[in-house]
């Protein structure tokens, strides 16, 4: 049975000021579940991601979301240089827990993980960011994480501008997002994640929150079957999104950047006149390079 009543997961603990929507630790859990093998993305995410960080020549990579590590640990299996944040502590424990399993290989002994928020990102990893790294990515639809508390998007502007100080002149950002304007106008959520391998995902339910006639929050209970001998067996997480809308999206990310980076936009990682109705966007921002006067 759907709750008719909007309940966030959790209240979460305040990690200076971010409701952590896995401090429950239950979603964190099953979250685990969801994504399947943490070694096995699909063909095309993989391909994606590392055919384009490989071609722009990026070596030193810094996941802003990285959660229980999934995108992170792909990239350390592919020789890059990760360095891996996140609010949640209950998120980053599965990235902790994988570091310190493998810590004998190089690759994870040298995994930098910390704890830092968007909103203070400069600052948490003042102490990483050097001349900035090779690209920023912020993938797995993270980013609609981020509410909208004062109504004018301006905690999401500053953590998008936190992200454009961490990349290097000449870097990348690389940030997905749902395709909110599909699932604002139908009320639905497609079920097949294009990133994850999981077999176990059953539905998505879809609730759309209107604040003054224009949507403000997308609720997903997602719907997981555990267990394939026991259809009945379904397990129930809810997290709740800011739906970004693709054209306003767009306009922030360029600001951004100061509207100086080359913007390129994929759907499902295809461009973006091969695919009729994405379920992903991922925008990729290049900063411009360093120019001596
Ligand atoms: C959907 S998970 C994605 C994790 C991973 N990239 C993946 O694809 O599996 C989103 C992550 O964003 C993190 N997050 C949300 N808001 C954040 C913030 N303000 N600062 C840092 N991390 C945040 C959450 O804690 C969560 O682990």
């Amino acid at each position: 049975m759907m709750d008719s009543v909007f309940r966030t997961r959790s209240l979460g603990t305040a990690a200076e000021g971010v409701r952590d929507q896995y401090a429950d630790g239950k979603a964190a859990k099953i979250w685990e579940v969801f994504i399947g093998d943490k070694k096995q993305r699909t063909q095309n995410y993989k391909d994606f991601l590392v055919g384009l960080l490989r071609e722009r020549g990026c070596h030193r990579i810094l996941d802003v979301a990285c959660g229980t590590g999934i995108d992170s640990v792909m990239l350390l299996e592919e020789g890059f240089e990760v360095v891996s944040v996140d609010a949640s502590d209950k998120m980053l424990k599965y990235a902790l827990k994988s570091r310190w399993e493998r810590r004998k290989e190089p690759a994870y002994d040298n995994w930098i993980i910390e704890e830092a928020n968007w909103l203070t990102l400069p600052s948490d990893i003042s102490h990483l960011i050097g001349d900035g790294f090779d690209a920023v990515i912020c993938l797995g639809n993270s980013f609609a994480h981020m509410p909208d508390s004062f109504g004018d998007q301006r905690e999401q502007r500053q953590a998008l501008s936190n992200f454009e100080r961490c990349v290097k002149p000449g870097g990348l950002l690389l940030i997905d997002h749902r395709n909110y304007d599909y699932m604002i106008e139908t009320g639905q959520t497609p079920s097949k994640c294009i990133y994850y391998n999981s077999n176990h995902m059953t539905d998505i339910k879809t609730s759309v929150l209107y604040v003054s006639g224009k949507p403000a929050i997308v609720t997903l209970d997602y719907l997981i079957n555990l267990d394939a001998s026991d259809p009945e067996n379904v397990n129930e997480f809810r997290l709740s999104y800011y739906p970004h809308r693709f054209e306003v999206f767009r306009e922030m990310l360029e600001e951004a950047f100061h509207y100086r980076a080359k913007h390129t936009i994929y759907g499902d990682f295809k461009s973006l006149d091969k695919v009729k109705c994405p379920a992903f966007y991922i925008h990729v921002l290049e900063k411009q390079p360093y120019q001596q006067d």
